[in-house]
């Protein structure tokens, strides 16, 4: 369906539709925040419809947007999420999560993998919501990505040839490229600062959560330099 469009949406859902699957904040697709009203009103249709409302919160979750999940800042519950990357801080781990009812029909042994509930995977993902679920950890999230988000709002003031627009919630930032973001992506390479391309020219920071905040000076100073010297070279 295209981004954000409730009505086409409600035109598609026919007697056949199972579920609404969404991001609540796209990652690949160029760090689309879902506007909270939508992602209400599309929870409002899957209960009117009888629909589940699944989430992929596999960029967005576990503490990415300054909360456990993106989906909180918008008040709503999924059906069933898909949790995978920040869980196991580096370690490959996924996790599908879905309430009592909407489970009802994955009853033990019905959803088989070879690697499922792996022990060593399970522990890491403990130790990482351990961490996560600290006090004050996730409000340093938060705290950290609006700092990031605000110098790279100034950075975008200084170099408005370079950049359209920064857009993201937490530590899942976008700089939405005036250049093409691969000219962009290889300038900040050059600083060896690295950051990973999306949709729409949108180029993605996502830190660790465990950056200091002196890191992210450090990062808003090669981002500034970088794009000084674009400025330079393309003679904007
Ligand atoms: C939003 C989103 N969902 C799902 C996936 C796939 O996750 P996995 O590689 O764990 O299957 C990705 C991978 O990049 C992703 O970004």
């Amino acid at each position: 369906m295209p981004f954000g469009d409730l009505k086409a949406v409600r035109k598609a859902i026919t007697e056949e539709t199972a579920a609404i699957l969404v991001e609540p904040i796209q990652g690949e697709g160029g760090i689309r925040v879902l506007p909270g009203e939508t992602l209400r009103a599309l929870r409002q249709l899957c209960d009117e419809h009888g629909l589940l409302l699944v989430l992929d919160e596999v960029q967005s979750g576990v503490g990415r947007t300054g909360r456990l999940f993106a989906h909180e800042w918008t008040g709503i519950t999924p059906d069933i999420m898909a949790v995978a990357k920040g869980i196991g801080g580096g370690f490959p781990m996924g996790a599908c999560l879905a309430t009592e009812d909407a489970a009802r029909g994955m009853t033990a042994g019905v959803h088989g993998t070879t690697f499922g509930g792996n022990p060593l995977a399970m522990a890491v993902g403990n130790a990482v919501l351990d961490i996560l679920l600290d006090e004050g950890f996730l409000e340093g999230v938060a705290r950290k990505g609006l700092l990031l988000k605000q110098g790279l709002a100034g950075i975008a003031d200084t170099f408005p040839e370079i950049v359209d627009e920064i857009r993201g919630e937490g530590l899942m930032l976008g700089i939405r490229c005036r250049k093409p973001n691969a000219l962009v992506q290889q300038a900040l390479r050059d600083k060896k600062m690295l950051v990973a391309p999306a949709g729409e020219n949108v180029l993605r920071l996502l830190p660790p959560l465990t950056v200091s905040e002196e890191e992210i000076q450090d990062a808003l100073e090669r981002v500034h330099t970088a794009f000084e010297g674009i400025a330079t070279a393309t003679g904007d």
